[in-house]
């Protein structure tokens, strides 16, 4: 997606990426469209190949901007959502409500009042909230459960969804129980849901957790006489972030997939579920690259290169270590053994978390060099916010070689709107 040129200059969609940098200032989150769709495409063949029918829910917590959901929405897929602006925008994207869904967790009446009321299917976190439903006179004819086999994976430790000590779904041996509570309480529709973790590149994960799915369901509601209409295995694709990584093989992944639902269903007295997916990362990470500039180079006990772009625009690196290539625009990648040549690539928050993980070599960065942090199309935008009254970044769009702004620079003023009976001078 993004392309070098002789002189080490990149490229996306071939727009010149410092270009963009000038005429939008830094920090600027931009991401292609055509990426987008290719990814869209891709797990869609691959899941076509394998199963007669499938849903893919894009989990729009990874971007949601508006105009990236659009560009979702066209590939024909549903929605995953999490809060009540979510399925509004899902909504107003156009995603198919009734192939979408809502996996919330701890919901206030008001979250399952506006769930309900937008025709998702509802993804309960806990079964003991079909009571609550019930009383709010809101109960729906469909519901699915977040269960929590009692073991998760993930990329880092704070992605990890399932097991003992994941916040999320009930434990397992509770399934039979919460089927049957739905079922006395009236509900006639049902699915079931597992998430177990985030960002995982072992093709044989996905496998498992289906797996245990079916396992669970055996074990549990087999014989209570209904039909799930999916098994929904959560999202969890994975994309490398580093060069060591390797991409996932979604083939391998789904064809193992498939075969666990062969070897199971005709066993079980479930109906003909479809395979349900909730994939966020997966489909929009590297559509996206977060530009940002050198804006001091500190010699102290390390090499510090500080750069516009903190854990208020760029939140993974602080909060889970978590690492994004960084390239340097008009420089070849440089690999130096001298310590003088290494550098710890900071942002401007007044705390210590607000650092990259790993030093990289970069050749005499100076202030105003623009830098590409690679990978940012997912959780990079959703999870900025205003700390150290840094305003929110930029967000432009390309497809093909349109570029489009989808979101203006936060200002000052943007910043303070809603604090009453004060005024910016
Ligand atoms: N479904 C549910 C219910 C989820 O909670 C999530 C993500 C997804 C689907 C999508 O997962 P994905 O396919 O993107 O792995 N902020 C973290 C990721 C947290 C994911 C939380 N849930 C990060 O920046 O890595």
């Amino acid at each position: 997606m993004l392309k070098k040129n002789d002189s080490n200059y990149y490229s996306m969609n071939d727009i010149s990426l410092a270009e963009l940098a000038d005429k939008y200032q830094t920090p600027l989150y931009v991401y292609s469209a055509d990426q987008i769709r290719k990814n869209i495409q891709h797990l869609q063949s691959v899941l076509a190949k394998y199963f007669d029918s499938y849903r893919i829910q894009y989990a729009v917590k990874a971007n949601t901007n508006p105009h990236v959901l659009k560009i979702v929405k066209e590939t024909g897929i549903g929605a995953d959502c999490s809060s009540p602006l979510e399925l509004r925008l899902a909504k107003q994207a156009g995603f198919p409500m009734d192939r979408s869904t809502y996996t919330g967790n701890y919901e206030s009446p008001e979250d399952f009042k506006r769930a309900v009321e937008s025709g998702v299917n509802l993804n309960l976190d806990d079964y003991h909230r079909i009571t609550d439903l019930k009383e709010m006179g809101i109960l729906p004819e469909f519901v699915s459960f977040r269960i929590n086999p009692g073991i998760g994976r993930g990329g880092f430790e704070q992605i990890v969804t399932g097991g003992a000590d994941a916040k999320f779904g009930f434990p397992y041996e509770e399934t039979r129980k919460a089927y049957q509570t739905a079922i006395e309480a009236g509900v006639k529709r049902f699915g079931i849901h597992m998430m177990t973790g985030s960002n995982i590149l072992e093709p044989f994960y996905f496998a498992e957790i289906t797996q245990k799915i079916f396992t669970i369901i055996e074990n549990s509601i087999n014989d209570l006489g209904i039909e799930l209409e999916f098994i929904n295995i959560g999202g969890g694709l994975g994309v490398p972030y580093t060069k060591e990584e390797e991409a996932l093989d979604l083939d391998q992944s789904f064809k193992m997939v498939s075969e666990v639902f062969k070897k199971n269903l005709p066993n079980l007295n479930i109906g003909n579920p479809e395979i349900a997916l909730e994939p966020g990362r997966y489909l929009v990470a590297n559509s996206g690259v977060l530009l940002s500039k050198v804006t001091h180079v500190k010699r102290s006990y390390r090499n510090y290169v500080g750069i516009d772009a903190g854990m208020s625009t760029l939140l993974r690196p602080a909060m889970y270590k978590a690492f994004h290539d960084v390239k340097m625009d008009g420089q070849e990648d440089f690999l130096s053994n001298e310590p003088s040549d290494h550098y710890r690539i900071c942002g401007q928050i007044c705390e210590n978390s607000d650092i990259h993980p790993l030093d990289r070599s970069f050749n005499q960065p100076k202030a105003g060099d623009l830098m590409l942090i690679e990978n940012a199309g997912a959780y990079g935008f959703t999870m900025s916010s205003n700390y150290n009254n840094r305003v929110r970044p930029a967000e432009i769009l390309l497809d093909g070689s349109s570029e489009k702004v989808i979101r203006v620079r936060e200002t000052e003023e943007d910043v303070l709107k809603n604090v009453p009976d004060f005024e910016l001078k």
